[in-house]
């Protein structure tokens, strides 16, 4: 395997990978860190974005053709929308949208622009390794729509909105970025999240509570992929 680029929003999200990094060299590129380094043999570059579509976006793209991985699998938190996940439960996503896309003035759909495609799946094949790794881990994993967009959603009405429209199970704010990026240069990707709050009335205080604790679960997880794809 090629060197494989995981990829996090917050510190918080890749720390816990990059504290298992050998052979550990950091980069500085385009006003952002870059870790190099192996786990287990193989090959990693390790970022986090800071948050949003917008940093998400120039992040992915660094780590494809600046740093030349050639796949990238994505941890962090997510809040929940579907009531079968609970704080630190595991969702991957089978697709991504962008909830706050919207020229619908013009008679498109929510989340769709001439040339894009609403809703962009993921690798198929990576999605296999994470139901192995969580079978043998004994862990239940959501396959699901997550949904993406440049807000903190802490509002059951625009989380209900979101849930309607996309049929998403969780929402973020980088997904629907990796998937555009990696789609468009054909690069297989992955989106993990652990659930950090249910995106309503109690997202904020639940976020800064469990962010540390759900992003070291799915970590974890991304890690025993990386055993596995290797
Ligand atoms: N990431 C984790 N929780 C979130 C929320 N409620 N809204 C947007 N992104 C999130």
């Amino acid at each position: 395997m090629g060197k494989i680029a995981i990829m996090g929003a917050m510190p918080e999200e890749i720390e816990p990978i990059i504290s298992k990094l050998e052979n550990l060299k950091e980069t500085q590129y385009a006003a952002n860190t870059y870790y190099e380094g192996s786990y287990k043999g193989q090959d990693l570059v390790v970022a986090y974005s800071k948050i949003g579509k917008v940093f998400a976006t120039l992040t992915a793209t660094s780590l494809i053709e600046k740093f030349d991985c050639d796949t990238l699998l994505f941890s962090g938190v997510a809040g929940a929308i579907s009531s079968e996940l609970s704080i630190g439960d595991l969702i991957i996503a089978d697709g991504l949208c962008q909830h706050d896309l919207d020229i619908t003035a013009f008679g498109h759909p929510y989340g769709y622009v001439p040339e894009g495609e609403v809703c962009i799946p993921t690798d198929a094949a990576l999605r296999t390794v994470a139901k192995e790794v969580a079978k043998d881990k004994g862990l239940t994993l959501v396959e699901g729509i997550i949904a993406t967009g440049d807000q903190f959603v802490a509002n059951p009405e625009r989380k209900a909105w979101i849930s309607e429209t996309f049929k998403a199970h969780a929402l973020e704010m980088e997904g629907a970025s990796v998937a555009v990026v990696c789609s468009s240069l054909e690069i297989p990707f992955f989106i993990l999240r652990a659930i950090s709050d249910s995106a309503d009335m109690d997202a904020s205080f639940n976020f800064d509570e469990f962010l540390e604790s759900s992003a070291k679960i799915s970590a974890d997880f991304i890690l025993s992929m990386v055993e596995k794809i290797n």
